[in-house]
């Protein structure tokens, strides 16, 4: 499909094509995915709204990391699953935009969390004294705030200059949604601009998040090496190995997948990658909190405890 115009209106979604004989199975286990995703996430959002123990900034943060999570997988499932069961690979534009918009705002704002939850646990952990009153309702908010606040400049300033590119190689994105590597390659026009701002951007937000997780961590690991009761010391690692492991799985996705340069992007492998993190890790989240965790497994207890008694009566 080439087209020698400059005027793309909509764009092919190739998806998974390459296999067509495995449309189907991809599409349920997506499907079932997608579910998961939804039920946990929700299910966590829910159980920290109804429940008066959870309502602390910790719990705060995790239920927003939910809807983040909600917010960036329905962004992609829908429109991907429909790749692989309809005729019709067409995306609009307009569409194509939009969901790369919300995908992005989501995804910088999933890191940006990451490191005012880092935050919250060093404060937690190292001025346990101070905690309930370093960290008042007003300043979750406003750490909420700047998370989202670092999504939507990123994501605007992607969105404006990837859009406004000329398309006219081919209008065929060989991916399953549209994100920046694939739809560059369409593009050509000069990309240099974009990736010095890209650049830019990525140092900006990205290193400020990542020192502030790395400094938060240390002084954590310090102060645990510092308490003297066994119990005490796993007490307190067991919150943060939660955090750490998130951390740990968001960031080396997005390194592995970002921190190349896009002409070495070998799509098939890629698309693995981008499975991954666009749908694995929001339905991982919650398991990876609620599992380990405690309080949460007390919390669903208490909930379903009391359910359960108001339907017997
Ligand atoms: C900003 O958006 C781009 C494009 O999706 C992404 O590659 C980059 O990682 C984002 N920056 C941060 C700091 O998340």
């Amino acid at each position: 499909m080439k087209y020698n115009h400059t005027l793309v209106t909509e764009f092919f979604l190739v998806g998974f094509m390459d296999h067509p004989e495995l449309q189907v199975a991809l599409f349920t286990m997506f499907l079932i995915f997608y579910i998961i995703t939804l039920v946990e996430n929700i299910g966590m959002i829910v159980l920290v709204k109804i429940d008066a123990q959870l309502h602390t900034a910790m719990y705060f943060f995790l239920s927003n990391l939910s809807l983040v999570d909600v917010g960036y997988s329905t962004a992609i499932a829908p429109r991907m699953m429909m790749t692989f069961i309809s005729q019709n690979k067409m995306i609009s534009f307009a569409e194509c935009a939009t969901q790369f918009f919300v995908f992005c705002m989501f995804v910088t704002a999933e890191g940006s969390l990451l490191a005012v939850m880092a935050y919250d646990r060093f404060t937690a952990i190292c001025n346990p004294l101070f905690y309930l009153s370093v960290m008042s309702s007003k300043l979750c908010a406003v750490l909420l705030a700047c998370a989202y606040i670092c999504g939507i400049v990123n994501s605007t300033v992607h969105t404006v200059f990837i859009f406004s590119l000329s398309f006219c190689n081919s209008n065929v994105i060989n991916h399953f949604f549209c994100d920046t590597p694939p739809i560059l390659k369409l593009s050509c026009s000069d990309t240099c601009t974009i990736d010095i701002l890209h650049f830019i951007l990525s140092t900006i937000i990205a290193l400020t998040t990542f020192v502030i997780i790395l400094v938060s961590y240390m002084y954590i690991l310090l102060a645990i090496l510092k308490i003297r009761s066994p119990q005490g010391q796993q007490k307190a690692f067991s919150t943060c190995a939660s955090h750490l492991t998130t951390v740990a799985i968001f960031y080396g996705t997005i390194i592995f997948m970002y921190l190349r340069p896009s002409s070495s992007f070998l799509m098939d492998q890629d698309k693995i990658v981008s499975v991954f993190y666009t749908l694995v890790i929001p339905m991982l989240n919650p398991l990876i909190y609620s599992l380990r965790n405690k309080d949460v497994k007390d919390a669903f207890a208490r909930v379903t405890n009391k359910m359960a008694r108001s339907h017997s009566t």
